[in-house]
């Protein structure tokens, strides 16, 4: 998609799509004066069927949560999983080692997410399966474009959702007698000025850590290894020089963000790149787009493993910036790592690529490899 964003950055940096209603906006700096400003362009979209979550509120309560669960979700928490994450990635790697190709989606970016996240919360691994499922229907996108699939999509969602809320329900239950070294436990102890979580608010946010962070990942690790397979001369100087892995991966997330658009409605009138936005209208915030913008980024279409400063939008920007961003980092340094030492030469098998099929996602549903040992 990333030359017609260039098209559209070029031509109508802001239009209104006629089609879905809302508006477009491409430049960095006209995203970045979106993402910076929450009380004009709310995170109420009003798609969620099942209630608010982190992601769709605003201030004041948006800061409440967030204060909450941050606490819990800490860098240092988060670091502390390294040797685990290192040890999972070896496991899944040596299942296909021998065998001199694998799926990179299906092999070790979409188990490798899960895994952690299900050890983070606290799921027992007899459960694993089961949470797999689940968390796999949550995040399958629909098949086919009709109204009879998008109907079976939201149906299996519903299920999902409340199955796996009657399943940390009592999970929660478990913990609130018997605490135990995991976010579950922690988030139960969270408070600020004496106040806690509800309930329903915790298995909201489990859900919502389902959601939001193990398709993403599994998209970031996969368009590390298609750009490393797309340019074997950067998989060589990556292999040859691993420190320049955690620049790489950012990288990743400025050239194929897993995410390339962000959207908001407007709060009130307002102008935006010479356009006049109105009240309640959607707006769409093409950060695939600003994340190549030359305005903000020097030789934008060029992947540099090394480039710094490197401030793109990947993990969007302002009060809703990714909370699972150090994992997910985490995660894409690690998997980038070992896949390098101990995957040579890594190719791309097949001559075409199968996108997910969403406007607003950039990832492949598989992507096979070949390599030497
Ligand atoms: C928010 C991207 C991984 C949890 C966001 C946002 C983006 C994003 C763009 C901002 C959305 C907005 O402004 O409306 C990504 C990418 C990831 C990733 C590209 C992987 C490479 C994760 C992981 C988790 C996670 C691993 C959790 C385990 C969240 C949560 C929010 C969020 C809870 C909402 C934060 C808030 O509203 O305050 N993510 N994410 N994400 N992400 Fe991630």
């Amino acid at each position: 998609p990333f030359p017609i964003y260039r098209k559209l950055r070029e031509s109508t940096p802001v239009r209104f799509d006629e089609d879905r209603e809302s508006w477009d906006v491409f430049r960095y700096e006209d995203v970045h004066r979106i993402l910076k400003d929450p009380a004009t362009f709310s995170s109420r979209r009003g798609l969620e069927v099942r209630g608010e979550t982190l992601l769709t509120m605003d201030q004041p309560k948006h800061t409440h949560m967030r204060n909450l669960v941050n606490k819990a979700f800490t860098p240092k928490a988060i670091n502390d999983l390294a040797p685990r994450i290192t040890s999972i990635t070896h496991d899944l790697l040596d299942q296909v080692l021998s065998k001199g190709q694998m799926d990179i989606v299906h092999d070790l970016a979409t188990p490798l997410p899960v895994i952690v996240i299900a050890e983070l919360l606290g799921v027992p691994s007899k459960d694993r399966k089961l949470f797999k499922d689940w968390s796999d229907t949550l995040v399958k996108g629909v098949e086919g474009n009709s109204q009879e699939a998008f109907a079976k999509m939201v149906a299996e969602r519903d299920v999902a959702v409340r199955e796996l809320s009657e399943y940390f329900r009592a999970i929660l239950a478990e913990r609130r007698s018997k605490p135990e070294d995991d976010l579950v436990s922690a988030l139960l102890e969270a408070e600020i000025d004496g106040e806690k979580l509800e309930e329903d608010e915790i298995l909201q946010f489990c859900i919502l850590l389902l959601v939001a962070g193990n398709e993403t990942t599994t998209n970031l690790i996969t368009n590390a290894i298609r750009l490393m397979t797309e340019q074997p001369a950067i998989q060589e100087q990556v292999r040859t020089h691993p420190e320049l892995v955690k620049t790489t991966v950012e990288e990743t997330l400025r050239y194929y963000p897993p995410i390339v658009a962000i959207g908001r409605v407007a709060t009130e009138d307002v102008e935006i790149g010479g356009q006049q936005i109105q009240k309640g209208q959607q707006v769409v915030s093409w950060v695939g787009s600003a994340n190549r913008d030359p305005d903000k980024f020097e030789d934008p279409d060029t992947f540099l493993p090394d480039r710094k400063p490197n401030a793109h939008m990947g993990f969007g920007f302002g009060i809703h910036f990714c909370l699972g961003a150090p994992l997910a980092r985490l995660e894409g340094q690690i998997a980038l790592e070992i896949l390098l030492s101990k995957l040579g030469d890594m190719q791309f098998t097949k001559s075409k690529l199968s996108p997910i099929p969403s406007p607003f996602v950039f990832g492949v549903k598989s992507y096979p490899i070949t390599f030497t040992a």
